[in-house]
């Protein structure tokens, strides 16, 4: 692909769906390339929109509102950035050859659904994963329950963020985690997964990337693993590299290197995996960046948005690690438009630390606004640094 002039005839134009913050450090990495970047999300002057070169606020769930949209803008690059599109339009855009959907329109039809991806793993390429099954009733949820045997976890088949999501340790609690799951669900899709909880060690991001070699062949590299801590299945910390055995690493890339082949495309994936010893479960996968690997800004020759970027352009990439590091999430606390925020010469003034704030419009006491992140001698130390550095943002009502 030749890059061009944005703005001209000669452009190549990307259409970002989703432009939060993880969507805004693409963006930025596509501007320095020169591309010409249109960002799309449900609300105005969200984080990829304040770097993009036009603008759209639509519901992108609206498949005929969607595909307008996409039409009059010709992209010839589409990245999904969240999985609450319509994604059947996207299917439609990619077999009609109008636009290149960012890793495959199908790969983002398989992983918006939790059933999608999970079957494509376990039964189709037969990776190890934990016990499930899948409920459409709060009584067909204990009776799983009961087969696979407690604790299970219950999550709706569309979600994401730990929406809706609960862990249940006594079949009593099935009706209360039926009910919880249909009020976080995406859609009315009235439907959930329950998992045997794996009792692993640590939980770890592997960042895969897809991209064009030397050769014009795919080629597939692995960064370094990311480790991360979630409270309410929301991240609030990672670290590169999570220290892992030989044998867990190299189970870990099989794993996510069949199933980034099997989802096909360009763009870097964001494998999550529970490992104890040596052992290796697949969990899930994003087929775009991933916010664990936030923590890669600090961390990586190129970061993830980087590597998308480059990945998604047929452009070679460098997925190698300079140091350890360290992210750490800095939340709205507060309900409010136009916060500010208070303390950050005192965060930057850790050794080494940096901070990204999205520009997000509102906050909300659990919303992700920024991160603070950090280097170190060792992980150890950068995760100290990351903490602190978050800990001195204080974000006030405006
Ligand atoms: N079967 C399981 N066994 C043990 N822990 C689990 C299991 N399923 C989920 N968890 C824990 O809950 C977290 C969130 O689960 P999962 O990644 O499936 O949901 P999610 O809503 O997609 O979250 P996110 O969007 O943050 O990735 C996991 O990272 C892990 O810490
Ligand atoms: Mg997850």
């Amino acid at each position: 692909m030749k890059l061009g002039t944005p703005l001209s005839d000669s452009a190549v134009r990307v259409m970002l769906l989703g432009s939060g913050e993880l969507g805004k450090e693409v963006a930025i990495e596509l501007q320095r390339l020169g591309v010409e970047v249109i960002a799309v999300d449900r609300y105005p002057n969200a984080p990829a929109m304040q770097v993009a070169h036009r603008s759209h606020v639509i519901p992108m769930t609206d498949a005929q509102v969607l595909n307008g949209v996409i039409l009059a803008e010709a992209p010839h690059i589409i990245v999904p950035e969240i999985e609450a599109i319509a994604t059947d339009v996207l299917a439609g855009i990619e077999a009609a050859g109008l636009a290149r959907v960012i890793p495959t329109a199908r790969a983002t039809q398989l992983t918006m659904n939790r059933e999608g991806i999970r079957r494509l793993a376990a039964e189709e390429l037969g990776l190890p994963t934990s016990p499930y099954a899948f409920a459409g009733s709060a009584m067909e949820l204990a009776e799983a329950a009961n087969r696979i045997g407690l604790p299970v976890f219950v999550k709706p088949v569309m979600s994401s963020s730990g929406k809706g999501q609960s862990m249940i340790d006594a079949l009593e609690d099935a009706p209360n985690a039926w009910a919880y799951a249909q009020s976080g669900g995406r859609v009315d899709a009235a439907r959930v997964i329950v998992e045997g909880r794996i009792d692993f060690d640590f939980e770890i991001t592997l960042l895969t990337v897809r991209s064009l070699g030397a050769d014009g062949q795919v080629r597939t590299d692995f960064c370094a693993p990311i480790g991360h801590r979630q409270v309410k299945g929301d991240y609030v910390e990672s670290w590169q590299p999570q220290a892992m055995s030989p044998a867990a690493l190299s189970a870990a890339q099989d794993i996510a290197g069949k199933v980034t082949d099997a989802l096909g495309g360009l763009g870097v994936f964001g494998v999550e995996l529970f490992v104890k010893g040596d052992q290796v479960w697949f969990s899930e996968v994003s087929p775009r960046p991933h916010d664990t690997g936030l923590v890669t800004l600090a961390t990586q020759t190129q970061s993830e948005f980087a590597l998308h970027a480059r990945a998604i352009l047929g452009l070679p990439v460098d997925v190698s690690q300079r140091e350890p590091g360290a992210s750490a999430v800095i939340y709205g606390g507060v309900e409010a438009q136009g916060i500010a925020f208070e303390g950050v010469a005192e965060a930057l003034s850790v050794p080494t630390a940096d901070l990204r704030l999205f520009g997000k419009p509102e906050s909300f006491e659990r919303r992700r606004m920024g991160v603070a992140t950090a280097r170190g001698a060792d992980v150890d130390q950068a995760r100290e640094r990351a903490r602190q550095a978050a800990g001195r943002v204080r974000p006030v009502a405006g």
